[in-house]
């Protein structure tokens, strides 16, 4: 079993490793996926309800066609009913099959009594009535002229407006299109019913002078009745301009939305006769578009232009040939067409949206996963422990995608079955297509932007103001121009290399096709449709599909860049220079480094030249050879460049566990993660089993354990679901996992009452760190650091902890480092004490002692006067004793090893207990704890001194 763990685990068991760790930590998060999964359900339940009041209010009688009873029973129940055009009101009438349509009669459109031109103080014309008429509603409807020939264009005018002629009641069309018929009604989308005869506006019949009361009936088939419509009088206006620059400026000035009410100026429309004469004829006319039902969008007054230019072309006829010439225009009347029904289908109005919403609701979802594993220092933490860059980008991309396909497919499957048209209409695959490579792309940015973002808040928060944001956007702004066709196409293009606007295009032309298609019941978008011009679908597909190749390549870099700590022109090196063996050479900086031995203390300067032995033979025992590491951090805001480790060499062997001692800030955390492959050394290099940590820091990894100072667990996994990964990726296999997950478990102490089981959040601080000294062993790494394991455990688990970091020692390099004195000469096999960035001394704890203690500590408490008696008894024993405290009767002294003997000190207390009372008394050895205040005082004290 030992042997597995030499061999590196090959990419597919990581990959194994993270996608079972992956689908334990996504079954613990259900209760979020399924509120994740909800989202689009809701929502779709919600455009099924709206659809389903939609449609009722659709059904309603007053939006079918109109039918009436002609045929009771005796009880007056009816027993034949028709329907049809005939007996429908308005609304009603464009859903009836109507095979003929009615004949009306053309009208002008003629502005409202209250809004016809009238002399004001703003404009200059003198001609236009007077204002008074606004009173009685009698005002005139005016015309405005121009053109090159004025004698023309007045003649013309004067044949437009005819008096009316009598009715020929057999053909009442034709008599009536002598006369200029006008109303001020607006038209409808159709003109199945021309809504001039259903409104309350009256018609009006233009004519050149109107007498009191004068007007005129005529009979109009309504359906199936015959009503009396009234024409009443209006004087019709022809008044000469100069230019079409004054009609234009009079127009412009007489504009309703911008004036109060008696500014108004309105005209009929205005002719420009330009350079007609008696063998040509040319007319531009202005006529006013605005004039439409405000529910209706197209520019539907054309349906009362085409009689404003019958009047001119009429009146030129008979200025030219005389009145007998007349060239009717008798009536208009709408294409014949089938019943249909008033279909409004919400899904493809709200879908593009909604969907939105619903598809991009999933990056941040993705994204917070990345960047929790990168704010726990898990991915590091899993690349410590062997994981590669390939596996994990290749599970964590394959991951999300099966996520993102799987939530797309319930989401479309439901949409379907609850009979959303948006999902129906459209062709499946052309869907299929669009989804998957949107979610790839939206995938691939969130890899991207998890480089940018080290806290899962920030980039949570920013994602979901994203997603509103981009929905909102999409629909109230990005929406319009896509429908404004004069919008230049290149910066819609432009927009759309936001994922988010691609997104919402093709949902917007789905949407736009379901609901044409719903509307006049064909089918929605089909692979031919790409080609329609208005169609952007072909083009966001090729948009998102080259975005998401160059997305997924600049991700992967500036990961690399970032998290892996490469240089920016990483993928040149294997170029630039040829991969060294692992033969070592002692680094050329050795001058410069004896320089420096001269102050060192024997002790490191021996464990140095170890070292520079080692790198010239080196031999296989040796585990780990730091040569002569350093780590400046530049100065920064003006402080001095800071000199985290200045020049470490240390030698350690197989099964030998190094402690480092040292006081806060001391650099033993920049060493280690140095060593780690956290941060790159400034210079000097360290090699793992022969492995360079500048060069093959991954090879080292796959033969490497770690327990950091601060637990980097995942809150939802098990401390068994931890170890089964970690075990994995150590290349350890079935039963052989199982025992060696079981045995570590055991010797941490978290195998039995269950706790194995228990999420790593819910174990105490000394739970967790027993598991990340569990972890940090898994697969019998080669080299294990460890840093402060024992901080925060109680003395019993303290206790077990020791046993297992002291079986583990066996067969690897163990350096640890720590602040327990106790610890460290418990567990290590050799001490060095760093102060300030350096090694001060290094032996095994025996040595140490001897070398830095040198001396006992004498402790007596006596009443208080017996004080000097005690103290002249010290002297007496050892001259060159030295009284380190002294409080209300006990002292301390320290005596010189060499002075005194342990017997004579016995022997001088037991004659003193016979003269005066000692209440206690005691004789120590120096303790590791004494050995490193000296030290670290005596280097400190040095320092500050140079
Ligand atoms: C203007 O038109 C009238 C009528 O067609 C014609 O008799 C006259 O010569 C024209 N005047 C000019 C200047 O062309
Ligand atoms: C009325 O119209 C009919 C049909 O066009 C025609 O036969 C008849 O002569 C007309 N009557 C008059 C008085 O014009
Ligand atoms: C139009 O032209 C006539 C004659 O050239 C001139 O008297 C009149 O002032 C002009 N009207 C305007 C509004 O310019
Ligand atoms: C055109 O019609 C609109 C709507 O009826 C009206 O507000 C506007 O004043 C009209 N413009 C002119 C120049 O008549
Ligand atoms: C538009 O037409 C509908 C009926 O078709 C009518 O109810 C509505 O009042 C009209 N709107 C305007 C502004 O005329």
């Amino acid at each position: 079993m030992a042997d597995t763990s030499l061999e590196p685990s090959s990419f597919w068991t990581q990959a194994n490793a993270l996608l079972r760790k992956n689908l334990t930590f996504q079954r613990r998060n259900m209760r979020t996926n399924v509120r994740l999964i909800l989202f689009p359900f809701i929502l779709i339940l919600l455009l099924v309800n709206i659809q389903t009041l939609v449609n009722r209010e659709l059904d309603k009688p007053s939006n079918r066609c109109g039918c009436t009873c002609v045929e009771n029973n005796a009880n007056g129940g009816c027993t034949r009913r028709v329907c049809g055009i005939e007996y429908s009101t308005l609304d009603q009438g464009t859903t009836c099959p109507i095979p003929s349509p009615p004949e009306w009669p053309p009208l002008l459109q003629i502005p409202a009594p209250q809004y016809r031109a009238v002399r004001t103080d703003f404009l200059s014309d003198a001609d236009f009535p007077d204002g008074s008429c606004k009173n009685t509603g009698s005002c005139p409807a005016t015309v405005l002229l121009t053109g090159i020939n004025q004698t023309l264009g007045l003649g013309v005018a004067g044949n437009m407006f005819s008096s009316s002629s009598t009715l020929n009641s057999s053909d009442i069309l034709y008599s009536l299109a002598n006369n200029g018929l006008g109303s001020a009604s607006k038209t409808e989308l159709t003109n199945f019913l021309e809504p001039a005869f259903f409104s309350n506006e009256p018609v009006y019949d233009l004519q050149p002078q109107c007498a009191a009361n004068s007007g005129f009936t005529f009979p109009l088939q309504l359906g199936s009745t015959e009503v009396q419509q009234e024409a009443r009088c209006v004087q019709g206006l022809h008044l000469w301009r100069n230019s079409s620059t004054d009609i234009n400026d009079e127009l412009f000035k007489g504009y309703r939305k911008g004036n109060s009410e008696r500014q108004i100026n309105e005209i009929i429309a205005a002719y420009d006769f330009l350079n007609s004469n008696g063998s040509s004829y040319n007319v531009s006319i202005w006529y006013n578009s605005t004039y439409k039902n405000d529910t209706g969008n197209a520019p539907l007054a054309l349906m009362r232009i085409p009689r404003s230019v019958n009047l001119v072309s009429n009146a030129y006829l008979q200025f030219l040939l005389g009145p007998a010439t007349k060239m009717l225009f008798e009536f208009v009347k709408e294409m014949p067409k089938p019943a249909t029904q008033v279909k409004l289908d919400f899904s493809s109005l709200l879908g593009p949206l909604f969907f939105t919403w619903v598809i991009i609701q999933l990056f941040p979802v993705v994204l917070a996963s990345l960047v929790y594993e990168k704010q726990q220092n898990l991915r590091i933490m899993m690349k410590m422990h062997g994981l590669g860059d390939g596996p994990y980008w290749m599970i964590s991309y394959a991951y999300f995608l099966v996520v993102s396909s799987i939530y797309m497919f319930g989401f479309v499957l439901f949409g379907s079955i609850v009979g959303i048209k948006f999902f129906t209409l459209n062709d499946y695959s052309i869907q299929f297509v669009f989804y998957f490579i949107y979610i790839n792309l939206q995938i691939a940015v969130a890899f991207l932007a998890a480089a940018f973002f080290s806290n899962v808040k920030t980039a949570t928060v920013l994602g979901y103001i994203l997603v509103f944001g981009t929905g909102l956007l999409g629909g109230f702004l990005f929406q319009f121009f896509l429908q404004d066709t004069s919008f230049p196409k290149a910066w819609i293009i432009v927009m759309e290399l936001y994922p988010g606007f691609s997104l919402y295009r093709g949902l917007y032309e789905l949407g736009d096709y379901s609901f044409t298609g719903n509307a006049i019941g064909t089918d929605g978008m089909r692979w031919k449709n790409l080609s329609d011009s208005t169609n952007g679908m072909r083009e966001i597909l090729i948009i998102m599909f080259v975005e998401w190749l160059l997305v997924v390549i600049v991700a992967y870099y500036v990961d690399q860049v970032v998290s892996s700590g490469k240089g920016y022109l990483f993928f040149l090196e294997n170029f630039r220079r040829k991969p060294s063996s692992s033969f070592r050479r002692p680094s050329l900086r050795r001058q410069e480094s004896k320089v420096f031995v001269q102050m060192e203390k024997p002790d490191v300067a021996q464990e140095r030249e170890k070292v520079e032995q080692l790198l010239l033979e080196p031999s296989a025992s040796e585990a780990i050879l730091c040569d002569d590491l350093k780590k400046v951090y530049p100065g920064r805001d003006g402080n001095p460049e800071k000199f985290a480790v200045r020049g470490l060499s240390l030698a350690l062997s197989q099964g030998e566990c190094f402690g480092m001692l040292g006081p806060n800030g001391a650099g033993k955390t920049s060493f280690i993660n140095m060593m780690i492959g956290l941060i790159k050394p400034s210079s000097g290099t360290a090699y793992v089993q022969g492995l360079d940590i500048k060069k093959h820091m991954d090879g080292i990894y796959a033969n490497m354990g770690v327990c950091p100072q601060h637990d980097l667990l995942w809150e939802t996994l098990t401390g068994r679901e931890h170890l089964l990964f970690y075990g994995r990726l150590k290349n350890l296999k079935g039963a052989a996992l199982i025992q060696a997950v079981e045995e570590s478990l055991k010797g941490v102490n978290l195998f039995y009452g269950g706790v194995a089981d228990k999420q790593a959040g819910k174990y105490s601080g000394g739970m967790k760190r027993r598991l990340s000294v569990a972890i940090s062993l898994i697969g019998d790494p080669k080299v294990v650091y460890m840093d402060e394991p024992s901080t925060g455990l109680d003395p019993a688990s303290r206790n077990s902890l020791w046993n297992v970091v002291k079986r583990a020692k066996q067969n690897r390099a163990i350096i640890l480092t720590t602040h327990s004195m106790e610890e460290a000469e418990h567990l290590c096999d050799r001490l060095g004490i760093f102060v300030d960035g350096s090694l001060q001394c290094i032996g095994n704890p025996k040595e140490l002692k001897g070398r830095y203690g040198g001396s006992y500590v004498f402790t007596m408490t006596t009443s208080a006067n017996h004080e000097e008696q005690v103290e002249n008894l010290v002297r007496r024993l050892s001259p060159n004793a030295n009284r380190i405290y002294q409080i209300s009767g006990t002292q301390k002294f320290e005596l010189p090893k060499n002075e005194v003997r342990i017997a004579e000190v016995f022997q001088a207390v037991e004659k003193a207990k016979s003269k005066f009372t000692v209440q206690a008394w005691g004789l120590a050895d120096t303790t590791l704890e004494d050995v490193f205040i000296k030290v670290a005082r005596s280097a400190q004290a040095f320092n500050v001194l140079s």
